[in-house]
Order: C-alpha cells, then sequence, then structure tokens
C-alpha cells in the first residue's frame, strides 16, 4: 500500500469512527467514575473523564453562604466525616445537613465511599475503601473549572450533568440553588441549547419555573420514578419545557425486559431518554451481567444515553 493510500484508509476510518461516536448513545457518568472512586469528588469526575465518559453528572445542594456544592444527599452524613468532625451540628432530627455548613467548614470534610450512618457498612462494600482517606468535598465551579480544562488540554468535549436536589426544600429554606446554577454556567459560557449541558431536576415546577424566570435555553431533563409516572398527559406536558426524559429503569423495562410502552411514546414527542442507573454491582432481577441490562435499554429499547456508575463497561460494551 502506497504511503498516499494508507492515509487515505487511515482518514476514512476516522471520519467513520467520529460518525459512529456522533451518534452513539451517551454515557453519562453519575456522579463521577462512582463505581471506582468516592462519589462526587474531583478524582472521580476526573477517572470518570479519563474513562471516556461523554457526560459527567454533579447533583448539586447549596451552602450556607450560597456555594453550589457537588452532593447527592441534603445530609453530609453518608459521605463524610461530619459526625466526628462536628458533633453538635446536627438538627434535632439528628442528621446534618450542609446547607447549616458554610463552604470553608464543608472544605474540612473528608469525604468517604457511601455508608449507612446507623451502621458505619458500606453501601457498596466492594468499592472503593471506606475510611480515612485524600478526599474532599467540592463545588460545582470545581468541576466546570476541571472539566473545561480537560477538555481544552485534551481537544474533547465532555458535557455537564448537573442536578438541582430538592428544589422546594431549598426555598424552603431561603435558598434558589436552580437560579444560582443557571447564573453560574451562564458565567462560564454554557447559555445556550447547542452547549454541552444537560440540566436535570425530579421537580416539574423547578424546571418550569427556570425556564420561565431565566428565559435560558439550556437543554433540561425532566427526571421521573415513582411519584412521576410516564403517562401519555406527562410526557405531553414534559415536551413543553424538557428536551428530555431521565427515567428510572423500571419505568423504561418490563420485568421480562420487553421495552415499556413509555419509550415509543417519549421518542414521540421528540424528548431524549437517558434512565438511571446501570450498575455492573446493582442488577436488576433477573439481569445476570451489566452487558445484558445494557443490550436490553440500547439495543432493544434504543434509549439514547444512560447513567452508568461504571463508565468504562459501558463504553467497552458499545464498542463492541
Ligand atoms: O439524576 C439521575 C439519577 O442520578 C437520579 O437518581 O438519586 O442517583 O440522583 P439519584
Ligand atoms: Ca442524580
Amino acid at each position: 500500500m502506497t504511503l498516499a493510500a494508507l492515509a487515505s484508509t487511515v482518514l476514512a476510518c476516522a471520519l467513520m469512527t467520529t460518525a459512529a461516536a456522533a451518534s452513539s448513545p451517551l454515557v453519562i457518568a453519575h456522579r463521577g467514575a462512582s463505581g471506582v472512586l468516592p462519589e462526587h469528588t474531583l478524582p472521580a469526575a476526573a477517572f470518570a473523564y479519563a474513562q471516556g465518559a461523554d457526560y459527567i453528572e454533579q447533583d448539586l445542594v447549596m451552602s450556607r453562604d450560597d456555594v453550589l456544592v457537588v452532593l447527592h444527599d441534603i445530609h453530609l452524613d453518608t459521605t463524610t466525616d461530619v459526625a466526628t468532625r462536628y458533633p453538635s451540628r446536627h438538627r434535632e432530627d439528628g442528621r446534618f445537613y450542609a446547607i447549616d455548613f458554610d463552604w470553608a467548614e464543608l472544605q474540612t470534610l473528608t469525604v468517604r465511599e457511601r455508608f449507612d450512618p446507623r451502621t458505619g457498612e458500606a453501601v457498596f462494600p466492594q468499592r472503593f475503601p471506606s475510611g480515612d482517606g485524600p478526599f474532599r468535598l467540592c463545588r460545582m465551579e470545581d468541576q466546570i473549572q476541571l472539566i473545561q480544562g480537560l477538555n481544552h488540554s485534551t481537544g474533547r468535549t465532555v458535557g455537564l450533568y448537573p442536578e438541582i436536589k430538592d428544589p422546594a426544600w431549598h426555598h424552603s429554606e431561603g435558598k434558589d440553588p436552580g437560579t444560582a446554577l443557571i447564573a453560574l454556567l451562564a458565567h462560564y459560557g454554557y447559555d445556550s441549547a447547542d452547549d454541552p449541558v444537560f440540566v436535570q431536576c425530579f421537580d416539574p415546577a423547578e424546571l418550569k419555573r427556570l425556564r420561565r424566570e431565566t428565559g435560558t435555553t439550556l437543554p433540561f431533563i425532566q427526571l421521573t420514578g415513582g411519584d412521576l409516572p410516564l403517562t401519555d398527559a406527562n410526557l405531553t406536558d414534559f415536551a413543553t419545557y424538557a428536551q428530555g426524559i431521565g427515567p428510572h429503569l423500571g419505568q423504561i423495562l418490563r420485568a421480562d425486559g420487553q421495552p415499556q410502552p413509555a419509550v415509543a411514546a417519549a421518542h414521540a414527542r421528540g424528548l431524549l431518554i437517558h434512565p438511571y442507573t446501570v450498575r455492573a454491582d446493582a442488577l436488576p432481577p433477573g439481569v445476570p451481567h451489566i452487558d445484558v441490562l445494557l443490550d436490553l435499554l440500547l439495543h432493544q429499547a434504543k434509549v439514547d444515553g444512560v447513567f452508568t456508575d461504571h463508565a468504562a463497561a459501558t463504553i467497552a460494551f458499545l464498542r463492541r
């Protein structure tokens, strides 16, 4: 083969790979590479980036001094050492709330692999050892800077996938994390419909309010679950303000593995479908391996992306 022919072949293969990648379902790193490292830490985000995720998720709560903190729960006692470091700072219910701490205090906490605060037992014992470690909480701003920096140094475009946690509760505490998130994203250049961001929330009222009050055109994903079924009426409503849905796995797959009718109904309304959560170590009943689950979701139901704790296994499946 001549050099010119070789170059032509390589270029053709590269174009085919790019086209395939562009049409592939999205791999969304759920809480970063949470199957490998403590969730929502900067190392977990960097690891997910290196694994090849398309988007990296950030669950968000607000601190007392209005910092958007990347944390799944409004409580701190399921992933940090708050109970030993600040033993008197719990509320009457015995729980420690991030909203009762300033960012300077939150920065002093050590983050651990998720555990049951009543027993100290790890939720996923086979994951990162749950003890002392170099892990800290981070802000949404830290994750944006990390991902934008990596995008610059690698030439890739990995997106953000922030979730506004418990907005009604935050409002009742005098906080507005949703509006703060839209402003922070705009500050870092994410302000239009084709930017690599999906803003997600379980509360339809919050997404509707943000669309109305901020005028943002960023893509929105309506999360759904037990309290929010995928009825035709709900899907029609979601399509008025959101670009897609983030359903629980059970809302996409029936017990026999067949797609639920809501899959076709959502696609018929132009809604993307990004179900949660694909975990190699917590599979649905009757599913023997992550590849089987991925086949059902991506090849049978033909969803548009998946939230996964195991991005590497998901990407390996897609490549095969
Ligand atoms: O945001 C998608 C999925 O993460 C929703 O569940 O509880 O893990 O935030 P959760
Ligand atoms: Ca989430």
